[in-house]
C-alpha cells in the first residue's frame, strides 16, 4: 500500500506517532501524496483546531482517503479529543474521505507550567487544575498512546 504523510509538529510529540506509523506501514511505501492509497494527515492541536500552516496542503486531499491524527495539551477527555478531531475533519476539502482518527494528550515545554504557577497565585482554582493537567501531560505520547494510535491505524487499513 502506498501513503504519504503530512505533519506538522512543533516540539515532536506529533512526529512520534508519524514514527510509529512509518514502523506499522514500511518506509518503502511512503511517497507523495498524489501517489498515495491513504493520507495520514497529523497536527499539534492550536487553539482547538489543526495548525493553520497545514492550510496549503489541503486541497490535495480531495478524492483521498485520510487518517487523521495528532496530539494535543489538555488530556483525559475523549470528548475533548472529538471535538478537536471533528474541527480537523471540519478543515478538510469536500471530496476527502476519513477513515479513521486519534488523538492523545502531549506534554506541554516548561515554560507553559511556569506560567501556570504564577497565574494560580492570583486565580487557583482555575490555574491548579491546569498545573495538574501539565504535569499528566508530561511524557506523552508514551508506549501505550502509541500502542493505541496504531491500533486505531491497523482499524483503518
Ligand atoms: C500556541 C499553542 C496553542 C495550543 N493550543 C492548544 C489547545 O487549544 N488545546 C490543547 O489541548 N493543546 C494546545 N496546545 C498544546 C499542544 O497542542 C500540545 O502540547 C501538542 O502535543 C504539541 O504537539 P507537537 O509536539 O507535535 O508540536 C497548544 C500549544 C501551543 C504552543
Amino acid at each position: 500500500m502506498s501513503y504519504a504523510i503530512i505533519c506538522s509538529s512543533k516540539t515532536g510529540n506529533t512526529e512520534k506517532l508519524a514514527q510509529r506509523a512509518r514502523e506499522v506501514l514500511g518506509e518503502k511505501g511512503e511517497g507523495p501524496v498524489a501517489d498515495a492509497d491513504l493520507v495520514l494527515l497529523g497536527s499539534w492541536t492550536d487553539k482547538g483546531g489543526m495548525d493553520p500552516a497545514l492550510a496549503d496542503s489541503l486541497p490535495q486531499l480531495v478524492g483521498k482517503r485520510v487518517f487523521l491524527f495528532g496530539t494535543c495539551g489538555f488530556g483525559g477527555s475523549q470528548a475533548y479529543y472529538d471535538r478537536v478531531l471533528d474541527r480537523f475533519a471540519a478543515a478538510l476539502p469536500e471530496g476527502a474521505q476519513v477513515v479513521g482518527r486519534f488523538m492523545c494528550q502531549g506534554q506541554m515545554p516548561p515554560a507553559v507550567r511556569e506560567r501556570y504557577v504564577k497565574m494560580a497565585e492570583h486565580d487557583p482554582k482555575k490555574f491548579e487544575p491546569m498545573i495538574e493537567n501539565y504535569d499528566r501531560a508530561l511524557g506523552h505520547p508514551d508506549a501505550a498512546d502509541l500502542d493505541a494510535f496504531e491500533e486505531a491505524l491497523r482499524g483503518a487499513l
